[in-house]
């Protein structure tokens, strides 16, 4: 008799994305431990200048920022998804708890030791700040957040995670966010905007290796973790750009015809020579997108903070 097994989201992801044609992985794997630690390296690096326009943004607008999004003096609960080593976001907190503003941060990450960090180091910055971590996928999570529905929230979806997500994907999150919602929430949304094709290519084709290494961190991971043979010598990352869908791409390519195992699946992959797996989606936006957006899901944009060279916008919502 055949023997079920009890597969991770890990394992039936890997499954689905491995025996699709074509095949594919999902990004949001690339954050283990060691990949939260290549993600870092890359928003260091000087041609990934997402980090800095928001960065930038906070710095320069955070009180425009702080008055858009207070509640006078009630408790309000700011929710972050994706929160990471919440750089910029400290930016904000600061201010916020300078100003003796009445709120909560609750930070969601997929990434437990990202969480533990950023409440280590919260704990001895801002001392006074009520925070209260939780680990896990943030569409699986927002779920479980709600209950609060008399304490108005202000979500942050900061850096352009949003760009990871299919048209799909994104109307259904936009779609889990509005129904989480009450009217007069407000969600504060990071979206890299669309600029010259070479700006894009060099942040993600990075001389440094640090993207190549990123995408093949996430094969290393199914080596370890579900007891797989993936040679990454035997594959090369490839990024391109769509100047009209605003796509960016990454791919891994197998160099050779090979098979791979993947032991807890119980399965091997097979490879044709120059095969790509889809690694990664950043999408790139224009305005009228993200007014699209806002409008299909009962939000109207609020007000767009911008970084001075118009490369990046924080897009504050609110839900109508
Ligand atoms: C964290 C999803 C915003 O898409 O720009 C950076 C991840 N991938 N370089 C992005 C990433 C390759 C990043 N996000």
């Amino acid at each position: 008799m055949e023997q079920k097994l009890l597969l991770s989201h890990l394992a039936t992801d890997t499954l689905k994305g491995l025996s699709s044609n074509p095949k594919y992985l999902l990004s949001k794997y690339f954050y283990d431990d060691e990949g939260s630690r290549i993600f870092q390296d890359i928003m260091n690096m000087p041609e990934y200048y997402l980090t800095d326009c928001e960065h930038e943004i906070f710095a320069s607008q955070k009180e425009e920022i702080t008055q858009a999004i207070s509640t006078g003096n009630k408790l309000f609960n700011l929710v972050e998804l994706g929160s990471g080593d919440g750089l910029k976001t400290k930016i904000l907190l600061k201010y916020l708890v300078e100003k003796a503003t009445n709120f909560q941060y609750t930070p969601v990450d997929i990434s437990a030791k990202a969480n533990l960090e950023l409440v280590e180091s919260l704990k001895k910055e801002l001392p006074t700040l009520q925070v209260e971590a939780k680990t896990g996928d943030y569409f699986r999570k927002l779920k479980s957040l709600n209950g609060h529905a008399s304490i108005q929230k202000t979500i942050l979806f900061l850096g352009s995670n949003i760009g990871n997500f299919s048209d799909e994907e994104t109307t259904e999150f936009l779609g889990q966010l509005a129904a989480y919602s009450n009217t007069g929430d407000k969600i504060l949304i990071g979206f890299d905007l669309k600029k010259s094709p070479r700006v894009i290519m060099d942040a993600y084709n990075d001389p440094h290796g640090h993207t190549r290494r990123f995408n093949l961190n996430h094969l290393v991971r199914l080596n370890r973790e579900l007891d797989a043979d993936f040679d990454i010598q035997k594959f090369e990352q490839q990024t391109t750009y769509n100047p009209q869908s605003g796509e960016v791409k990454s791919f891994l390519i197998s160099k050779t015809e090979q098979t791979v195992q993947i032991r807890t699946l119980e399965k091997s992959f097979h490879f044709e020579k120059w095969e790509a797996i889809f690694m990664e989606r950043s999408r790139k936006y224009d305005f009228q997108t993200i007014e699209r957006l806002a409008s299909n899901h009962g939000f109207k944009v609020v007000q767009n903070f911008s970084d001075q060279r118009n490369y990046f916008v924080d897009s504050l919502w609110e839900k109508e």
